[in-house]
């Protein structure tokens, strides 16, 4: 297969939604970005790397560390982790408390804010460094050791954290936080901050293709959780729009408000697409439209 032909349709298709969407403000510091940029990656599972567009330049990934702050807090406790968060799809907004309250602070699962606060303390706890241990891992998968975080937006997010630091809070109030609040979320906002291009992202997610393998041949997951997270992230990676992701991308893909999202096709490739126009679910308008066409014009999907 072309991918270097295909990820140039993928783009013009992206090109087409010009002008749809908002870049994400309510962390100011996230205002910033150049609201027109485009960029796609595709990692084979066999580490072959093609790019589109602004494939390498940098972008806050957001949300899309919390698949990280997942795998890596599964490989390190197992199932431990399933005692405080769910894996049921929200059908609310990333940021959400409504369903807090009900669910006795308990988040239905591990990709809204709130599940990935817990999930993020739970990752704490392991290492002692979540953000650390998040931002190592995608050096090592990606090769490229000059990943770091922003500190300018770790700073502005947590000024203006107000509805995370309820979550946090409210969680912690259940017993269901076991470190300080306050550590928890600045290393929420640190691996929320870090900056990565496609394809460094493409690369990282690789063990997801792999069943679990990492570049160096190393086992990450297990094969049944590597199955595991992909089925999570494809019924709640892009929130209460996860339905229409399946529906139009048809494979598992993980979001986040800086525009990127990061998609697994098993067995054969990861792909990373970022616009930072968001679609008022949080989800880049371009980068759907673009891996929409991918899956559409390839006719690969999980389907
Ligand atoms: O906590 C927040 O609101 C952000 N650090 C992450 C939210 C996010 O990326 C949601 N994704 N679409």
């Amino acid at each position: 297969m072309d991918y270097q032909q295909i990820l140039a349709e993928a783009a013009a298709a992206a090109r087409a939604t010009a002008g749809q969407g908002r870049v994400a403000d309510y962390i100011p510091a996230l205002a910033k970005a150049p609201a027109d940029a485009f960029g796609m990656a595709l990692a084979t599972a066999d580490g072959e790397l093609y790019g589109v567009g602004d494939w390498e330049r940098r972008f806050s990934i957001q949300s899309v560390s919390k698949l990280f702050t997942l795998v890596l807090a599964i490989a390190h406790g197992g199932d431990e982790l399933w005692r405080g968060v769910g894996r049921e799809p929200s059908g609310n907004p990333f940021n959400s408390l409504i369903q807090l309250e009900t669910e006795h602070g308990i988040p239905r699962n591990p990709f809204i804010n709130a599940g990935a606060i817990v999930v993020t303390d739970r990752l704490l706890q392991q290492t002692g460094d979540a953000a650390g241990a998040v931002l190592d891992f995608l050096r090592t998968e990606s090769g490229n050791p000059s990943l770091d975080i922003d500190p300018e937006v770790a700073a502005s997010e947590a000024e203006h954290g107000h509805r995370n630091a309820a979550l946090a809070h409210f969680i912690a109030s259940h017993g269901n936080l076991l470190g300080d609040v306050d550590t928890v979320l600045a290393h929420y906002y640190r691996h929320c901050a870090i900056e990565a291009g496609c394809g460094d992202l493409a690369l990282a997610g690789r063990f997801l293709a792999r069943h679990g393998v990492r570049a160096d041949g190393s086992r990450l997951l297990q094969r049944s959780q590597a199955k595991r997270v992909n089925a999570i992230m494809l019924i709640c990676g892009t929130y209460d729009a996860a339905g229409e992701f399946a529906y139009r991308v048809g494979i598992p893909g993980k979001s986040g408000v800086g525009g990127g999202i990061l998609a697994v096709l098993p067995e054969r490739a990861t792909l990373c697409a970022w616009g930072p126009r968001l679609d008022a679910a949080g989800n880049s308008v371009a980068a759907m439209a673009a891996l929409d066409h991918f899956t559409t014009a390839t006719g690969l999907s999980i389907f």
